[in-house]
Formats: C-alpha cells, sequence, structure tokens
C-alpha cells in the first residue's frame, strides 16, 4: 500500500480545532505501542522518524512496516520524516515512497532557509508529499540537533509570511517557547506570538518539543492554531524505564520478547494520555 502525506490528516485536525499527534519511533515495537494504542483510540497519527531512527532502523525497513500496518489499522496513519537536514537525504527517501518530510533548514540564515526549502518543496510536491519547515530556533537536542538556550529564537510573525509565501510548504513548524528533551523548569508558551502567526498565515502550525509541556498549554496552543504536536522524549523515558525495572526484578532476563512487553505498555500510556491532550481520539 502506497503511503499518504500528511496533508488531509492535519488539515482535518485544523478545521475540527484538534491536532494530529506526531510520536517518534525508532523500531517494530515502538511502531506497535502508537499504532495499536491509537488504532483502539481512533486516533489519526503521525509516526515521525528523525536521521538517526532512519540510520539505525533503515529506511527500507520502516516504511515496510508502515506499509504493512495501514492494512491492519483503520485509522489515517502517516510516515514523516522528522528534522531532516540533508536533500539529498530527504529526496531519496521521496523516491523511495515516502510522502511526508520536514526539512530542517532553521540554522541557516533567512535567505539561505528559504532557498533550501524552496528546492524540497519543489521536489516533494512533485512526487505528492508535503513539507514541514521550521523558521525561529527551538532549544534543546533533537536527535544530532543541539541549539543552545542562547541561540534558540521565536518565530518572527512577519517573517513567517514571507517565509510560507515564498517556501510554498504546507505547515510550518513555530518557536514559540517550546524546547527538544527534557525541561529545567515549565516552559512558558508565547500564546500572544501563536495567535499573531495565526491571524496572518493560514496553513496548518506545528508544535515541536511537547515533551513536559503541560497539557493545559498544549490544549490552549491548539486553540490557537496548532495542529500537530510533535513527541519524543516522554515516549522513551517509561520505555526505557520499563526495562530497566524488568531487569531488576529479573536479572537473567534475555527474551526481547518478554522484557520488551512492558516497555510497550509504558509508552501506550503515555501514548493514551497524550492522544487526549491533542483531543485527537475518535477523529480517525
Ligand atoms: P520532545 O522530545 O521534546 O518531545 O520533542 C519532540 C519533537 O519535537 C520531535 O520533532
Amino acid at each position: 500500500m502506497k503511503l499518504k502525506n500528511t496533508k488531509e490528516l492535519i488539515l482535518d485536525a485544523q478545521k475540527n480545532g484538534y491536532a494530529v499527534p506526531a510520536f517518534n519511533i525508532h523500531n517494530l515495537e515502538t511502531i506497535q505501542a502508537v499504532l495499536e494504542t491509537c488504532e483502539q483510540l481512533k486516533s489519526p497519527v503521525i509516526l515521525a522518524a528523525t536521521p538517526s531512527t532512519v540510520d539505525y532502523a533503515n529506511k527500507e525497513y520502516l516504511i515496510a512496516i508502515v506499509q504493512e500496518a495501514m492494512e491492519k489499522v483503520t485509522i489515517p496513519l502517516a510516515f514523516h520524516l522528522d528534522h531532516f537536514e540533508n536533500v539529498k537525504e530527504i529526496k531519496s527517501t521521496v523516491a523511495k515512497g515516502c510522502r511526508s518530510v520536514m526539512i530542517d533548514a532553521s540554522k541557516h540564515p533567512f535567505e539561505e532557509n528559504i532557498a533550501i526549502v524552496k528546492d524540497v518543496v519543489e521536489f516533494a510536491h512533485a512526487c505528492g508529499a508535503t513539507v514541514e519547515a521550521e523558521l525561529g530556533k527551538l532549544g534543546g537536542q533533537e536527535d544530532n540537533i543541539k541549539v543552545n538556550e542562547k541561540d534558540a529564537f521565536f518565530t518572527d510573525p512577519s517573517e513567517a509570511v514571507d517565509f510560507v509565501k515564498r517556501t510554498g510548504i504546507d505547515t510550518l513548524a513555530v518557536a514559540i517557547g517550546t524546547a527538544h528533551g527534557l525541561y529545567k523548569k515549565e516552559p512558558k508558551l508565547d500564546f500572544e506570538r501563536l495567535d499573531k502567526i495565526r491571524q496572518v498565515i493560514d496553513i496548518p502550525l506545528v508544535l515541536h518539543g511537547a515533551s513536559g509541556v503541560p497539557f493545559k498549554a498544549v490544549q490552549q496552543a491548539i486553540k490557537l492554531g496548532i495542529c500537530k504536536v510533535n513527541i519524543a522524549t516522554e515516549l522513551k523515558i517509561p520505555f526505557s524505564s520499563a526495562i530497566k525495572d524488568y531487569f531488576n526484578k529479573h536479572p537473567d532476563a534475555s527474551d526481547p520478547r518478554k522484557y520488551l512487553v512492558p516497555a510497550k505498555e509504558a509508552m501506550a500510556k503515555v501514548v493514551e494520555e497524550k492522544v487526549k491532550m491533542c483531543k485527537s481520539a475518535q477523529r480517525g
């Protein structure tokens, strides 16, 4: 079965005032934990893979798993490349059937960011794939991209208008106070800025770094135009902790079919909470 792009999923969210959760997956088990839970809750979902995940799990394997999963589930489901910086890699993955990508050129100066993104958009759109790009810069670490707090900066609404118009992107990732990874203190989101961006841009907006952001803040962001919410760290931690607990209790364990079960269950619990936060249950 052909992979879907994310446009239809995200436009439905935009129209109906919820967000599609985008969960970062790493292997078969994490895909299963996300999909089984979203299928139960009837939530549309985006499975996101960063460059390290693709290096680790192999893009052909990941694509094949998602294609097979699409035959088994009834919910709208898309596979998405998250935070890819390498244009060649994006194009070759789109050529292999991937239909949703994020080109992250946010570390480059504005004009360069536009030129890189535009090139990806032209290629991806010709293949029927959707493109997300980021303007502004989130702090924290996602995959191998590390941004110090002092280098992070928020999305400028008037620059965003220019960026969207000149690149032709389908969705815009905004920097409004979230960061990748764990927070040292509760993040304060700049809702006023988000509202301004929403007033001048009509394409769906994306919130990165949602792990550790209070539910109410995410829901307020959804009210103000966020239609896709990215979650990675908060799923990885319980998955890993459950494996550590299992080995503490069973030091001689050696069967992945046993010790990965509690890991998947722990991850599934967080997926369920985040689906509720995004108000995406019963939308699929
Ligand atoms: P967190 O790890 O902070 O949830 O960020 C995820 C993300 O934004 C992936 O693109």
